[in-house]
């Protein structure tokens, strides 16, 4: 048992879509959020400094006494996981890329075309393709780089004609040439457009990183035996960093989560010393 706050970070307001996950799958649990909003997007950027950013925020939130990290950003995960497991060896370090490479080596067999769409860092990293066919020989997938995705989402340009064309530009050649049935969101981002993916691509079968991350969070708590015990509510406070508290954080906490901004901890913080 063990009621100290599991540590969440993301290069910007992505990692929250992970969140409602793990509240649901994990309620007795505590949250530490940090989001990376004034140096995000780290996609585009190079693994050196999006180290050096990723062990800042393990930094901080290892001096919050969290007892796991979350890496809720396919970027990091496919860069520094190794990096921060040797940071911190005290304390399980979960990346989203293996958990999800895990759905679909599970869920897919060698008819399918898979296509992952990600950050120029992830698809170039290859780590999906590697855990993939680590788990599962044989599957077809096929990977596509998204760069203007994430800085849309970040200005919370989502349900609008520029967003749907943007998803067009990238994926309509990609889905028809490689015939793709299965789409993975490679970056937790992406949840927030799933909407106008599904809209424009109705069959497409689609599997989220923010989603599978928190059935490896429940697994890895428990074998190690380090679930929360249950708390009064009051409690039970979450902490939503971010490193520019942008009005678009907060309203997407407030969507997300789909709670007041006066129900919700949220805190600024500089980690950039
Ligand atoms: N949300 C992040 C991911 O899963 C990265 C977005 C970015 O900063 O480029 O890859």
């Amino acid at each position: 048992m063990d009621n100290r706050p599991i540590g969440f970070f993301d290069s910007g307001l992505g990692g929250l879509t992970s969140i409602p996950h793990i509240m649901k799958q994990l309620p007795d649990e505590r949250i530490i959020f940090f989001g990376d909003t004034a140096r995000t997007p780290y996609g585009s950027k190079s693994p050196d400094t999006i180290r050096q950013f990723t062990m800042q925020i393990g930094d901080f939130l290892v001096k919050n006494d969290v007892k796991m990290i979350v890496i809720a950003c396919n970027t990091v995960s496919a860069t520094c996981l190794e990096d921060l497991r040797a940071a911190y060896p005290q304390i399980p370090v979960i990346g989203v890329i293996s958990p999800t490479a895990a759905v679909v080596a599970k869920s897919c067999s060698e008819e399918d075309r898979i296509g992952i769409i990600a950050t120029k860092v992830t698809v170039r990293s290859c780590a999906y393709e590697a855990r993939i066919q680590e788990k599962h020989q044989g599957l077809h997938t096929f990977s596509k780089a998204c760069p203007a995705f994430v800085p849309l989402i970040e200005e919370g340009i989502i349900d609008n004609a520029i967003m749907d064309l943007t998803i067009q530009y990238y994926l309509d050649d990609f889905i028809r040439e490689n015939r793709i049935n299965t789409l993975v969101l490679g970056c937790t981002h992406y949840p927030l457009i799933a909407a106008n993916i599904r809209k424009l691509y109705p069959d497409l079968r689609i599997i989220s990183s923010s989603k599978e991350v928190a059935t490896a969070v429940k697994i890895e708590l428990a074998a190690r035996d380090m679930f929360a015990v249950p708390q009064r509510s009051d409690d039970l406070e979450n902490v939503f960093y971010a490193s520019d508290l942008s009005e678009n954080f907060v309203n997407m906490i407030k969507t997300i989560l789909g709670r007041e901004e006066d129900e919700l901890n949220i805190k600024f913080k500089n980690l950039d010393l």
